[in-house]
């Protein structure tokens, strides 16, 4: 059965928002919370992605700001999960490994940098607030794009261990990769994640940080849990 989580101060679904630099496990454990609740999931970094992956595929400039905000304006992207998986089509074609190529994961900061593209993808993410609820997960989920969420986790971890991470994880894919060029990479991406103008990475006033440095995934995740079982109150069944 599944419980329903009441909002006390709206009327609208709840939603949990976990910001955070890439490789700190906020997409694990969005994934895990969501299921774990029965939330609808938003993963916002995978919308930036498919939107960079469109703009490389048509040979746009990564520098030209309209062009791209008209790529992100009339991205046909679309999120189906599938077994627990998210898989993402990009104009009907599956593009679900493709997006997350380190390629693609540059070209995504710098499309992502741009303020008109942004614009053009804020409404498509609020649209994925429903019930019971939302796990939201990026960089400005907090800050920017559910400012009224009820709870609020900026999830950081060291770029050295967030690099391992990411080295695992393709590893485990099949794909070699060089740890020194992932570090670099990463702290490249946080540089321009960080200082741009349009919604920086930043923890929001009210979130909640947590460093999942030698931490692993499931204390991370009830730590999480405590937080949202005090912020969100079980309604009737
Ligand atoms: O989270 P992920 O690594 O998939 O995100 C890819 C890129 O998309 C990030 O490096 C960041 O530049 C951008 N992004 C963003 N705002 C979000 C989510 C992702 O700018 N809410």
């Amino acid at each position: 059965m599944c419980k329903k989580y009441m909002s006390d101060a709206n009327e609208l679904p709840p939603v949990i928002t976990i910001d955070g630099p890439s490789g700190s496990g906020k997409g694990t454990i969005a994934k895990l919370l969501a299921a774990r609740l029965n939330f609808a999931l938003l993963d916002s970094g995978a919308l930036y992605r498919t939107a960079a992956l469109a703009a490389l595929n048509r040979g746009v400039d990564l520098t030209s700001e309209i062009a791209l905000a008209q790529v992100a304006k009339a991205l046909d992207v679309r999120f189906v999960v599938d077994n627990g998986r998210l898989r993402v089509l990009l104009e009907g074609r599956e593009v679900t490994s493709d997006i997350r190529m380190e390629r693609v994961s540059m070209a995504a900061s710098k499309v992502a940098a741009i303020p008109g593209v942004r614009a053009a993808l804020l409404q498509r993410q609020r649209n994925f607030r429903r019930l019971p609820g939302l796990v939201a997960d990026g960089r400005d989920m907090g800050t920017t794009v559910f400012p009224d969420a009820q709870v609020k986790i900026y999830l950081t971890a060291g770029a050295e261990e967030r690099a391992r991470r990411r080295a695992a994880q393709l590893r485990g894919k099949g794909v070699s990769v060089s740890l020194r060029d992932l570090l670099e990479d990463i702290r490249a991406r946080d540089t321009l994640d960080m200082n741009r103008e349009a919604s920086p990475l930043a923890p929001a006033e009210d979130a909640v940080e947590l460093d999942s440095t030698g931490v692993d995934i499931e204390a991370v995740l009830q730590r999480v849990l405590t937080l949202v079982f005090d912020r969100i109150q079980p309604g009737v069944p």
